[in-house]
């Protein structure tokens, strides 16, 4: 079972970003591709370059100090089938607040517009 840590906030990380975020030692680069996350080892295995600030187009990442490419999604490099980079499973936790629909007398709260019952 994956162990998961937080790495970022969606305010964090809007649509068309990335972001390089370390955790205990190693590097990953986090993409949002028109709302969609993936997480990637950050570090090219070409030369040690910073793929979170690589160019994507689609799902490609195109890292920045030499070209090679790797697909989001896979790791994939499509010029080599011996060459894949680490992918990482991404969880999007929604924190929600609720609350109860009455008081604990079992008045409802006022809406807005309404006036107060000892207004009527
Ligand atoms: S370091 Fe990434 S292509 Fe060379």
């Amino acid at each position: 079972m994956p162990h998961f840590v937080k790495m970022a906030t969606l305010d964090e990380l809007p649509p068309g970003s990335a972001k390089e975020v370390e955790h205990e030692g190693r590097v990953y680069a986090l993409f949002n591709v028109g709302g969609t996350l993936s997480a990637i080892d950050g570090i090219c295995p070409h030369q040690g370059g910073p793929l979170a600030e690589g160019l994507v187009e689609g799902t490609m990442v195109t890292c920045p100090w030499h070209g090679w490419q790797f697909d989001l999604r896979t790791g994939a490099m499509p010029t080599s089938a011996r060459i894949k980079q680490s992918v990482y499973e991404v969880k999007v936790r929604v924190r929600t607040s609720w609350w109860p629909s009455r008081d604990l007398d079992g008045a409802r709260p006022r809406g807005r517009g309404h006036p107060p019952p000892e207004m009527k």
